[in-house]
This record gives structure tokens, C-alpha cells and sequence, in this order.
């Protein structure tokens, strides 16, 4: 990497107004904010800007029912943000609001500079519209079945399932959710921006394509294929007008059409930018254009079809100083005990308990950095996870080597450190390792950043656990030894506090006090501790996570999942279970089988189970018990299976479904052909009889997937 100062300007998505935040917007705010940190680290330039994102007909209809303003609406969820923002050591440079003048002058000019490129038209549509309200639907306000791939319950605009996008008279029964009445179709004019352009498309296709002047692509791999998907199923053209009444910015020279509020989100980021500028006495416009600016954004998967295909089409046809993203980085979703967050589901959890609580937010930035790479991966949140993630990792291995060495030193040697102890080969160790964990934060691969920082902090307690400074500690004669040692744990200490500084910046903060150093940056490598510059005394640096007290009070048991565990006496503290699990105990076994003899990690890992969908499934000729099942794991190949479910299934329902095989057993030859795995499935037997049920993944598991 050359050592030029590079001028990044970084996002995350502009959330809606009309909420407060949850751990998904925490998950997100961290991974940029941890990118952003380490940038500053390396002597980057970066400006990090967000905003509400305040338009759109949900906010006017909840502004509506509270009888005030969408403005007064907004403004009082976006005088909550900075509470979370600071508590969580998020360190935005600027906040703003879609509902602002920079962003309405900045809507216009790019939609007009689109409508000079040819790239605008209108066309009358067939919209719905509700009745008994009074006004045209919009799509969060039509509900379905999905025309693509018929998930039921789907929102006007996109599928939660399948991502596609659409538009609200494409889905299959539809339903007003204002009224519940069945909405009827009225004419209306409308602006569209045309996608289906070929200079749009071609343009598309390298953008998604192509590279950064970093050389690194623009998209991730998994983001490309979903790109290349849409393309390739030819792009619609986009309708980006709304008629009144709506919350939004007026389209220039169009009475009555607003701007669909998709088309000045993202522009939110400009207006952010802008707004910042003027604060900085900086000019917007030649920070935009400067060659070495980049401009990145981080967003969820929901929203990668706005963000890698409008997104990039309107800014490269609005021309300068508008500019095209250089990286559009996705990350999955948070999910708790596996399932999708939600209150109901009792897997809900909330930023502010968790702070009410007095859980340590650096806990949680440091357990979602252990958990995050650079790929669209779910991240998830258990308690037991979470507990030893922060309680043996965090607590146990890197805390400890502070409170084992600090003491001495500060004690013992009035502060001073031994400075032949820093060549110590411990410690080369430790050096070398910075510049892998370096481009593991530049390329977001934290979790194995985390991993990383943990073995080092193993090798320093082992160093530790074998020279027993505590047993030095007790002969005099021994004092320089015991320096020595002390000086090399609390070097490497340093080392690592610099290594996790990113994640944990008000620990580090504290760190660099005690240990009287200049705050820590990746050219404090080699900067280590010196004598001249004796040490304060140790402050207690973090506590450990109490399971009962805050765990459990955050996220208590009763959820669904927990309950069906097959045990026969209630928990205590268990609340009645929930529907669902009455059922599921209700058929359960009466017997629990016994546990099978211990096996290791390796005796699992020999066994490739891996998600398949079934492509075709079909009875077999003179077999009274086989369904012979087509899998695909992804990799071009069907395999031939034949499982002995036909009493519990008909072949019919299981086409097109997820299930999981054992991808690596020995191919076995049967009378109707050779077998090349088998299927997964939970049974029982009882006097009741017998029950097989096949197992299949949560949302979001995809052919070839491993499991693990
Ligand atoms: N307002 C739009 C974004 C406009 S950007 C020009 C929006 N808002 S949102 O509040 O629904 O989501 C904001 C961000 O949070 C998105 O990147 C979204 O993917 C992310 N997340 C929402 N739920 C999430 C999880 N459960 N986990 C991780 N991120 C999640 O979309
Ligand atoms: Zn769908």
C-alpha cells in the first residue's frame, strides 16, 4: 500500500424515522465504525456521515394517527439516535435528515440531469388505490403473494423472500393494510426512470462487474451473482413518482408528484455530505470530485438491489461531480437463537436494556466484531455464545494479562519497565503479526481478526503461566527477572489493545492513560514502552458479563425454540409456553433416547452435511416405502437419492424445498439405482407409532451451504 493519505468518504444506510434503533442498526453502525477507526489508525482521511431517512407514506400515515406533523414525526425519533450513537462508541462526523434543503435541491438536480440524459418519461398506470381512505396505495401498503416466487404476505414493492423487486399490481391477491378492503385500480401518471435503457444496462453490467481504483471489485461475489441475476431477468423500469398526498420532495414541474422516496434516500448520503462541508468550511463539491476521493457505502442485504443498481444508474447519468460508488459493502442480518429479531418471538433484543442493564457496549462491539466477516453472513446472537466470547475471550485471555503484569511494575519498580525486555522474541511475535491483523480490518475479516488477537493473547499468558512472576515475586533476588517478565506481558498487552483499538476505543483510551503512551495508531507498532515513562497505576478496565443478572433479564429462556427441548421438568423460571411448543411437546416422544457415545470435533467434521433442494421427487416403481429425491447442492450436479419417507411424505410437497443430505457417504447400489448420500431427518418411535420429520434450514440457507 502506497502511503498516501487516502480521502474516504464511508455510510451506512439512512435508517427510517420511524422507529428507534435496534441491533441490527447497532450491527451495521459498528462494522462501519470499526472500518472507519481503523482507517483513521492507518492516517486515512475519512468523513462518516449518516441521516434519517424521513420520507415515504409510513411515517405521514403513523404522523397522521398521532396528529402531528411528519416533520414534528420525525424530529422526535431523530432526537433519540444520539444516545445510542454515543453509548455505543459510534462515531458518526455528521447526522442529518432526508427532509432538508440539501437534499431537495440535490434531488432535483440529479432527477433533472437524468431527464436531460433521456433516461425520464411518463407513462399513465393502473395503481392501486384505497376507497374507503382515500388515496393511492403505497406498496407498504399493499399486501400479497409474491408473483415470483408465491411467499405469501409480501409487501408491493419487494419480496422478503426471494428479493425481487416489483411493483404492487404484479402481486397476487392483493389487500389494502389501511382498510383491508381489496383496493380498486385508478389511472394515474406516472415517472419512471428507464432502466431498460441499454446504456443503462451495459452501463450496469460493468459497474456490478468491475473494479475500484483500489483494485478490488465494487460488489462482493455473492452480491455480484444476485446482480447478475437481475440482469440477466432484464430490468424494469423504475417508477419513482408518488401522487399526493405523500411525504416527500416535489418533483420539479410535475404539480403533485413527489419523488418515491427510494429515489432521495440514497441521495441523503450527498445531503449529509454536503451539510457536513459547510460545517467543516469544506466545498462539498471539490471533496466529491477530488481523484483520490472514495466513496463507500455499507448497507444490509434487503437493500442491495437499490444500492448496487438505481443507486450506482442515477449517479453515473447525473454526471459530475456526482460520482459512482467505489464499494458497496453488504453484511447479513442479526439474528437471535437463530431466528429473525422480533419482540413476539421472544428473541427481541433491545440496544437500551441492554445499556439499562449495565451490559459494557465494547462487549457487544467486540462479540459482533468475533462474529463479522467480509461475506453477506447472518450473524448470531446466543447467550452462551455471547458469554464466552466476552467472558473467557475478551475478559479471561486479554484484560488478564493487564491485571497480571501492571501490578508489579507500578508496585515493584515505581512504574518502569524493563527496556531489554522489549526485544524479547515474545514480542517479535506479537509485532509481526500486526500487519495480517491490519488487512484483516482493511478487508473486513474482523472475526478472524478476533481470533488472531485471542491466540496472541494466549501466547502471552502461556509466557506468563511458565515464568510464574508471582513465584519471582517472593525472592528478592529474583526482582530483575521479575521486571523483565512483567515488562514483556505488558508490552504485549499493549500490542494487543492497539490490535483491538478499532473495536474497543474507550478501553484503549484508558489503556493508553495508564500505560502513559500517545494514543495507539498502526505506526505505534514499534513505539513500545520505555522506562522514561514510568506507567500509572492499573485501573480496573472491564467486568465480566453476568449471566443471571443481565443475560437472562435481556433475553429470557421462554422462547419456542428452548421450549420443545425434549425435557421433562419445567425450568423454574420458565413462562407458560408458547402455543407453538405445547403442540410440539404434545407430540413428542415419551421416551428420549439416550445419548450417543462421545465423538470429537474431528469424527464430526468428517461427516459433509450440506443444505440441498430438492429438484425432483417421485415415487419408484415397486419400492412400498422410497422416494427417489433429485438434490442440488449447488455445484451443477444433481445427486440421486433414495429415502424411505414415503409414508410421511408425498413426493409432490417436497419439489423445490431446502433439506439437508450427507453429501460425502459412500455411494451405495439399490435395486432402483445407486444411492449417493442420504437426507436428514428427526423420528421417533412410540406405541404410538412412528413419526419422520425431515429437517430443513432457516430462511436464508442456500443450496451447497455447509453445516458445521
Ligand atoms: N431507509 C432504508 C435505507 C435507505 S439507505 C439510502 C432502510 N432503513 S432500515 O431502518 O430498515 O434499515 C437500515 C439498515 O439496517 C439497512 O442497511 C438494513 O439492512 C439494516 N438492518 C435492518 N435490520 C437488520 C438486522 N436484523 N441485522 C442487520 N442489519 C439490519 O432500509
Ligand atoms: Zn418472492
Amino acid at each position: 500500500m502506497s502511503n498516501a493519505k487516502r480521502n474516504i468518504f464511508v455510510t451506512t444506510a439512512l435508517p427510517y424515522a420511524n422507529g428507534a434503533f435496534h441491533f441490527g442498526h447497532i450491527l451495521e453502525y459498528v462494522q462501519a465504525d470499526i472500518w472507519v477507526r481503523h482507517e483513521r489508525m492507518c492516517g486515512n482521511n475519512v468523513h462518516f456521515v449518516c441521516a434519517d431517512d424521513a420520507h415515504g407514506a409510513p411515517i405521514m400515515i403513523a404522523a397522521h394517527k398521532q396528529g402531528i406533523t411528519p416533520q414534528e414525526f420525525v424530529a422526535k425519533i431523530s432526537a433519540g439516535r444520539q444516545q445510542y450513537l454515543d453509548n455505543f462508541f459510534i462515531q458518526f462526523d455528521h447526522w442529518h435528515c432526508t427532509e432538508s434543503p440539501e437534499n431537495t435541491e440535490l434531488s432535483q438536480d440529479i432527477y433533472l440531469r437524468l431527464k436531460d440524459a433521456g433516461l425520464i418519461y411518463t407513462t399513465d398506470i393502473e395503481q392501486f388505490y384505497d376507497e374507503e381512505a382515500g388515496m393511492f396505495l403505497a406498496d407498504r401498503f399493499i399486501k400479497g403473494t409474491c408473483p415470483k416466487c408465491g411467499a405469501p404476505d409480501q409487501y408491493g414493492d419487494a419480496c422478503e423472500k426471494c428479493s425481487s423487486v416489483y411493483s404492487p399490481t404484479d402481486l397476487i391477491d392483493p389487500r389494502s393494510a389501511i382498510s383491508g378492503t381489496t383496493p380498486v385500480l385508478k389511472t394515474s401518471t406516472h415517472y419512471f426512470f428507464r432502466l431498460s435503457d441499454p446504456r443503462a444496462q451495459q452501463f450496469l453490467r460493468e459497474w456490478t462487474g468491475g473494479k475500484a481504483a483500489d483494485g478490488k471489485p465494487h460488489v462482493q461475489a455473492e452480491v455480484l451473482a444476485k446482480d447478475e441475476e437481475w440482469l440477466n431477468g432484464n430490468l424494469a423500469d423504475w417508477d419513482i413518482s408518488r401522487d399526493a398526498p405523500y411525504f416527500g420532495i416535489e418533483i420539479p414541474g410535475a404539480p403533485g408528484k413527489y419523488f418515491y422516496v427510494w429515489l432521495d434516500a440514497p441521495i441523503g448520503y450527498l445531503a449529509s455530505f454536503k451539510a457536513y462541508c459547510a460545517k467543516k468550511g469544506m466545498d462539498f463539491v471539490h471533496e466529491l470530485t477530488r481523484p483520490d476521493t472514495e466513496q463507500i457505502h455499507f448497507i444490509g442485504k434487503d437493500i442491495i438491489y437499490f444500492h448496487t443498481l438505481f443507486w450506482p444508474a442515477m449517479l453515473h447519468f447525473a454526471g459530475k461531480p456526482y460520482r459512482v460508488p467505489d464499494h458497496v459493502n453488504v453484511h447479513g442480518f442479526m439474528t437471535v437463537n437463530g431466528q429473525k429479531m422480533s419482540k413476539s418471538r421472544g428473541t427481541g433484543i433491545s440496544p437500551l436494556d441492554y445499556l439499562k442493564l449495565g451490559m459494557n457496549a465494547e462487549w457487544m462491539r467486540y462479540y459482533l466484531a468475533a462474529k463479522l466477516n467480509s461475506r453477506v453472513e447472518d450473524v448470531d446472537f446466543t447467550k452462551d455464545d455471547f458469554q464466552a466470547r466476552v467472558n473467557s475471550d475478551l475478559i479471561g485471555k486479554y484484560v488478564n494479562i493487564a491485571s497480571r503484569a501492571a501490578g508489579f511494575i507500578f508496585k515493584r519498580f515505581e512504574g518502569r519497565v524493563s527496556d531489554e525486555a522489549m526485544k524479547d522474541k515474545v514480542l517479535s511475535g506479537i509485532r509481526a503479526a500486526a500487519d495480517e491483523i491490519r488487512d484483516d480490518y482493511e478487508n473486513r475479516e474482523y472475526a478472524r481478526a478476533m481470533r488472531r488477537i485471542m491466540q496472541l493473547a494466549d501466547v502471552i499468558n502461556e509466557y506468563v503461566d511458565r515464568e510464574k512472576p508471582w513465584e519471582l515475586a517472593k525472592n528478592p533476588e529474583q526482582a530483575a527477572r521479575l521486571q523483565y517478565v512483567a515488562s514483556v506481558a505488558l508490552e504485549g498487552f499493549r500490542l494487543l489493545t492497539l490490535y483491538l483499538k478499532p473495536v474497543l476505543p474507550a478501553t484503549a483510551e484508558r489503556v493508553e492513560k495508564f500505560l502513559n503512551c500517545e494514543p495507539l495508531n498502526w505506526s505505534s507498532v514499534d513505539a513500545c514502552l520505555a522506562s522514561s515513562r514510568p506507567i500509572s497505576k492499573f485501573e480496573h478496565l472491564m467486568g465480566r458479563v453476568d449471566r443471571e443478572k443481565q443475560l437472562d433479564v435481556l433475553l429470557p429462556d421462554a422462547t419456542a425454540a428452548q421450549a420443545i427441548k425434549p425435557e421433562k421438568k419445567a425450568a423454574p423460571k420458565a413462562a407458560p409456553a408458547a402455543p407453538a411448543a405445547s403442540i410440539a411437546a404434545a407430540a413428542a416422544p415419551a421416551e428420549v433416547e439416550a445419548v450417543a457415545d462421545v465423538c470429537t470435533i474431528d469424527d464430526f467434521s468428517k461427516i459433509d452435511l450440506r443444505v440441498a433442494r430438492v429438484v425432483k421427487a417421485e415415487d419408484v416403481e415397486g419400492a412400498d416405502k422410497l422416494i427417489r429425491l433429485e438434490l442440488d447442492i449447488g455445484d451443477g450436479r444433481n445427486r440421486q437419492v433414495f429415502a424411505g419417507i414415503k409414508a410421511y411424505y408425498k413426493p409432490e410437497t417436497l419439489t423445490g424445498r431446502l433439506i439437508v443430505m450427507i453429501a460425502n457417504l459412500a455411494p451405495r447400489k439399490m435395486r432402483f439405482g445407486v444411492s449417493e448420500g442420504m437426507v436428514l431427518a428427526a423420528s421417533y418411535q412410540s406405541d404410538k407409532g412412528r413419526g419422520v420429520y425431515l429437517i430443513t434450514p432457516f430462511e436464508g440457507a442456500e443450496p451447497g451451504m455447509r453445516l458445521r
